[in-house]
């Protein structure tokens, strides 16, 4: 096959993914393998570039820059929509509908209702998308309905937008109309990233879709994830259906996104019923919607009912109740919460904000006080997402009274006294420690400060901690409060007259709450670790702690290096865990706690699957050493295959293994004592928890199972399957998803199938797991 036919291939086959993953809602492969044909096409095309068309989907990158928008004229303009808020505005507009079709109103004739289409009402912009002979030519933006904007090179980097249409039968010319919007999660992560890089953040989703897609650098809109649904046409050169809701399904086919939650009423109390569904469910969608539309569906009626001025009569926005509100900024207090952290809350004048009245919103930190500009005295707007907790969106500036005054985060913790300190970012890169300001501040009082013990006790009581049953907040405080609990090994000293004697406790309910005490003495080690609270260690974490590491004693001593070979767990988490169980009272609570009667469950050996996650050379390539990644490391390892003789070579030894600025790099690195001592520390305890370094005098050419290709299929039971994937080729192997004659070896765990038989009447070799990792020990 030549280069052309394989391009043609390669973007039919991305197209049609495209079009299962954004309209059909059925990813049909996995995203690497999408990423793997994706850049066998960009190679291929920067080998070709004359074979490079716009309609590759290579080609959603973006272009130059522009220096301003040309502008569009709308050959039928594009309107807006009338809105009712209450249901009975929407009965009345029901009625317009009937009596404007000349159909008889009115219950007794009920068989004669119209039929609607429901569909939410999508919180971004209305763009207009003209496809000639089903190839898309130009994007343009609403405007003032009549003249938008040519956002033709922004809306072609849009991932679910078809730059070509599929199937065949579509009119020559074809305008689709739709909104383009940013999902909620979208939203988030594009702000994180902003916040990141200190550049602007939003205030919501629909600002974000705005700010992104009139950028006139459309390299900028390529970046951000904006999104497409199409909900109506402009102009076509031959009618499509004669329905509305026909003419969406249509464009489906034809590769358009149209909403998953589109239906159609057969009358108008059928609206209100969809409202009131979406409105319940309106938190929990994937974007922000602002009410839902009502079209009448057969487009004969809509054409009989037309517009009055620029609305259409056919159709309606049924708005939800708006979700930001204006108020005053009361006051800022601080909240100490579980792990010392001051919080600043935001204390209101109290609105309605949707039906519900906020009194009170979170500020997160002191970083965020500062980015809103926050002053005490101010105007606020104030935005509830569905059931989310409040947020303070921005400040209202020209509101600013002249006493307002600064939020100031107090020096001494208003629970307990102790000092206030902000924390320290810690941060390792390339070998060197940089320590920058955090943007939390903590009572630095621990458990000697009532309000972090009353939290740390209840959720060590908590139901997926100790579950502790019988010790509510309340029983909290009042233990506290008593000076009968100081920490939570404390609760393990309790007796029935302490307890009786607490308000709210009876004779059973003191012994049930005893007796709930004494029954919660046996945990498994992921419910003890969890219920400790360690800063930022969930519960999921606190399961791959147990699981890998398999007692208390070695995830207390593991050092931050050796803890982020778990998945998920990070140097910031590391240190964190580090940090905890290195502090004397924290040992003290942890040591009385097991006098006190308290025994792990489930205590066993290290995870094979982390000892098999483990090697020097990724050991190395965690270090960072300038310049020195997995690759650098890999072959470090491979010329020279301990760590000791690679801290103790010398320039020559290491540019025989590296290019000369890694050797260099290498060679500093280690010539600080520090740096050699926490390396031997690493390495030691990594091997004292059951890892075997590769033993690897090989070049990296050379590895033992370079050229050979292996397969994974079934279940494996020791380690996953990107862990054993890893492990394969990290010792030089492909690791290929089917079975055929050049297959070296296949590892099939239990319900392998066709694999496996396709294996056996090849005659290849096959192992089981236990097979397999002796034979990885033996490499
Ligand atoms: S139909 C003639 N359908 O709402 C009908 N609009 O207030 C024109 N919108 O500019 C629009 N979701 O940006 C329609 N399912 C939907 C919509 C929708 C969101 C926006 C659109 C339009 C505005 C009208």
């Amino acid at each position: 096959m030549n280069a052309q036919q394989r391009i043609l291939e390669l973007r039919a086959e991305l197209d049609l993914h495209n079009y299962r993953y954004h309209v059909l809602d059925e990813p049909s492969i996995p995203d690497v393998e999408y990423d793997r044909l994706f850049h066998e096409l960009k190679a291929l095309e920067s080998e070709h570039p004359e074979l490079v068309t716009a309609d590759s989907p290579t080609q959603r990158v973006g272009n130059v820059a522009l220096t301003a928008f040309s502008q569009v004229r709308h050959e039928i303009p594009m309107l807006s929509l009338g809105n009712a808020f209450e249901d009975d505005e929407l009965r009345e507009f029901d009625r317009r509908v009937t009596d404007g079709l000349d159909l008889p109103s009115g219950d007794l004739f009920a068989a004669a209702a119209v039929e609607y289409s429901c569909e939410p009402k999508l919180d971004g912009l209305a763009v207009s998308l003209l496809y000639q002979d089903g190839a898309l030519v130009r994007g343009a933006t609403r405007g003032d309905g009549t003249t938008g904007e040519d956002i033709s090179v922004n809306v072609r980097t849009i991932r679910n937008v078809p730059l070509k249409l599929q199937g065949t039968g579509w009119p020559a010319v074809l305008e689709v109309r739709g909104e383009v919007y940013m999902s909620k999660a979208g939203f988030e992560r594009l702000n994180a990233a902003q916040l990141e890089v200190g550049g602007k953040t939003f205030a919501n989703p629909r600002n974000a879709a705005a700010g992104s897609l009139r950028q006139l650098d459309s390299k900028i809109t390529a970046s951000r994830p904006l999104e497409f649904c199409c909900y109506g046409i402009g102009q076509v050169s031959h009618d499509i259906a004669s329905t509305h809701i026909g003419n969406l399904e249509q464009l489906k086919k034809w590769g358009m996104p149209i909403s998953r939650e589109l239906k159609v009423a057969k009358n108008i109390e059928q609206c209100l019923e969809y409202y009131r569904d979406i409105g319940a469910r309106r938190a929990a969608l994937p974007y922000e919607i602002d009410g839902v539309v009502f079209k009448v569906n057969s487009l004969g009626a809509q054409r009989e009912l037309g517009f009055r001025a620029r609305e259409p009569r056919w159709a309606i926005a049924h708005k939800f109740p708006a979700m930001e509100e204006l108020t005053e900024l009361l006051d800022v207090e601080f909240q100490v919460g579980r792990t010392g952290a001051v919080t600043p809350v935001a204390r209101l004048k109290p609105v309605k904000v949707a039906g519900v009245t906020v009194a009170n919103a979170t500020l997160h930190n002191m970083d965020e006080v500062a980015r809103l500009g926050l002053m005490i005295g101010d105007t606020v707007v104030i935005r509830r997402a569905g059931d989310v907790i409040p947020q303070v969106m921005q400040v209202v500036l020209e509101r600013r009274p002249a006493e307002a005054r600064a939020v100031q985060i107090p020096d001494a913790c208003p629970v307990c006294g102790s000092q206030v300190e902000r924390t320290q970012l810690v941060k390792r890169s390339k070998g060197k420690e940089t320590v920058s300001e955090g943007a939390v501040y903590r009572c630095v009082g621990r458990l000697a400060c009532g309000a972090q013990l009353k939290q740390a006790i209840i959720h060590f009581v908590s139901r997926r901690a100790m579950d502790i049953d019988g010790l509510g907040e309340k029983s909290v405080e009042q233990l506290v409060d008593e000076g009968l609990v100081a920490s939570p090994a404390d609760l393990y000293t309790l007796d029935y007259e302490a307890v009786v004697a607490l308000e709210g406790f009876a004779e059973l309910s003191s012994k049930n709450l005893l007796a709930a005490i004494d029954n919660s003495k046996r945990p498994s080690l992921a419910r003890f670790i969890y219920a400790l609270g360690i800063p930022d260690v969930g519960e999921e974490t606190a399961k791959v702690l147990a699981r890998a590491l398999g007692s208390l004693q070695r995830v207390g001593e593991a050092l931050p290096p050796v803890l982020t070979y778990l998945p998920d767990v990070g140097m910031e988490v590391a240190y964190e865990i580090h940090r905890f169980f290195e502090d004397e009272h924290n040992r003290t609570v942890i040591a009385q706690l097991l006098e006190r009667g308290l025994q792990l469950q489930d205590e066993g050996e290290v995870h094979p699957e982390y000892a098999a996650s483990t090697s020097l050379a990724g050991m190395i390539a965690k270090l960072d050493i300038p310049f020195v990644g997995p690759t650098g490391a890999q072959k470090l390892v491979a010329k020279l295959d301990s760590l000791e003789k690679i801290i103790s070579a010398d320039g020559i030894d290491l540019r025989q293994a590296l290019a000369a600025r890694q050797a260099d790099a290498v060679r500093e690195y280690f010539l600080v004592p520090e740096n050699a001592a926490q390396a031997r520390a690493v390495e030691a305890q990594l091997l004292a928890f059951g890892m075997h370094w590769t033993s690897s005098k090989r070049v990296v050419e050379g590895l033992p199972l370079t050229g050979q290709t292996w397969v994974l299929t079934g279940s494996l039971e020791q380690m996953s399957r990107d862990v054993a994937k890893e492990k394969l080729e990290s010792f030089g192997a492909k690791v290929a998803g089917s079975v055929s004659a050049k297959t070296h070896c296949v590892v099939a765990g239990p319900g392998a199938g066709s694999k496996l038989a396709k294996a056996n009447e090849l005659g290849l070799k096959v192992l089981d797991e236990d097979q397999f990792l002796s034979f990885l020990q033996t490499l």
